[in-house]
C-alpha cells in the first residue's frame, strides 16, 4: 500500500492516464485522497479511467495547445484549484535511425514529448500555481542521457524534456517545484516491443532482478508530489531496477566475464 503523503484534497491532471505508467499514477494520486483529472487520446478510455478514480478526465492530445487550455480548465472548474501536474504522455516515434526521419514524425515527437509539458506548465502555473504553489513532474526516460539505437528522436526529446524540468524548477521556485522521475524499462504498452521478445534475458542483467511495473515509476511521482519532497527542485529520480549500475552487477550463479553479461535494455 502506498502512504498517502497527505495529498487529501489536492487536484492533479495525468496526461496519458489511462494505461501504463499513467495509469498507475493516476491511481497513486486518487488513493492518496487527491482529486485527479486525466487525459489521453481515446475517450472511451478517460471516461472509464476517470469513473474508476472517481474524478474527471477529457479527451485530446497534449500535442494540441487547446487541449492544453481545456484540461486546465476542466481540473480547475471541476475542483476549484490545480497542485500537482505530471506530464506523462509521450510518444516514442520516429523509430529508426535518424538519417531517415520525417520532418513531420520528427516535429511530432518534440512536440508531444517537450511542447506538450511546457503547455501544460503554462496553463496550470497561470490558473492556479503561480498564486499558490504546486508541484510538477515530468516523466522523462532512464536513456535520456546516453544514445542507443532507433530511438534517436524519442531519446533527443526526452533530454530536451530534461532540461526542460531544470530549467523551469529554477524559474519557478519558489512557488512551484518541478522534477521528473526517469524509468527505466516498464512493463506496459509503449516498451512491448523491447521486453516481450526477452524478459528473462533483461531481467537477469538488472541488479534488482526483473523489469519494472508501473506501481514502481508512481511511487517516486507520488513521493516528488507530496510535501515530504518540499525541499526538492530540478531533481531526477532514477527508477531503473539498477540499469545505470549494472555494469557493477554480478548475476546470480556467479561473476562470470564482463562479456557474459546479457545487454541491458535500451532506452524506452
Ligand atoms: N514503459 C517504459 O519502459 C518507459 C521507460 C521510460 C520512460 N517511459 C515514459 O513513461 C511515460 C508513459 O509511458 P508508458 O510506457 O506508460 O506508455 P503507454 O502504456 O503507451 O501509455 C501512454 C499513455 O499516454 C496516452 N497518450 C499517448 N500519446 C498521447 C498524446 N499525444 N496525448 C495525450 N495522451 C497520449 C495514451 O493514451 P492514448 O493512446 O489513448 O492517447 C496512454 O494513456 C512516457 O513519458 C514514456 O516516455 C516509459
Amino acid at each position: 500500500m502506498m502512504p498517502s503523503y497527505g495529498l487529501r484534497g489536492r487536484a492533479a491532471v495525468v496526461t496519458g492516464g489511462t494505461r501504463g505508467i499513467g495509469r498507475a499514477v493516476a491511481g497513486a494520486l486518487a488513493a492518496a485522497g487527491a482529486l485527479v483529472c486525466v487525459s489521453a487520446r481515446d475517450a472511451d478510455e478517460v471516461r472509464s479511467t476517470a469513473a474508476a478514480l472517481g474524478g474527471t478526465g477529457l479527451a485530446g492530445s497534449v500535442a494540441e495547445p487547446e487541449h492544453a487550455r481545456e484540461l486546465t480548465r476542466l481540473a480547475l472548474g471541476e475542483f476549484g484549484r490545480l497542485d500537482i501536474l505530471v506530464n506523462n504522455a509521450a510518444t516514442n516515434r520516429p523509430y529508426g535511425p535518424l538519417m531517415d526521419a520525417d520532418p513531420g514524425a520528427w516535429r511530432e515527437a518534440f512536440t508531444v514529448n517537450v511542447e506538450g509539458p511546457l503547455r501544460l506548465t503554462q496553463c496550470a502555473w497561470r490558473g492556479w500555481m503561480r498564486e499558490h504553489g504546486g508541484s510538477v513532474v515530468n516523466i522523462c526516460t532512464e536513456g535520456a542521457t546516453h544514445v542507443g539505437p532507433d530511438v534517436g528522436a524519442y531519446g533527443t526529446s526526452k533530454a530536451a524534456l530534461l532540461h526542460l524540468t531544470r530549467q523551469l524548477a529554477g524559474e519557478l521556485a519558489p512557488r512551484v517545484r518541478v522534477n521528473s522521475v526517469s524509468p527505466g524499462l516498464v512493463r506496459t504498452e509503449l516498451a512491448r516491443f523491447m521486453w516481450e521478445p526477452r524478459e528473462a534475458e533483461i531481467a537477469a542483467g538488472l541488479p534488482l532482478g526483473r523489469i519494472g511495473e508501473p506501481e514502481d515509476v508512481a511511487g517516486a511521482v507520488l513521493w516528488l508530489c507530496s510535501d515530504a519532497a518540499r525541499w526538492v527542485t530540478g531533481a531526477d529520480i532514477l527508477v531503473d531496477g539498477g540499469t545505470r549500475v549494472r555494469a557493477a552487477h554480478a548475476p546470480a550463479g556467479g561473476r562470470g566475464e564482463p562479456g557474459d553479461r546479457p545487454p541491458g535494455p535500451a532506452p524506452a
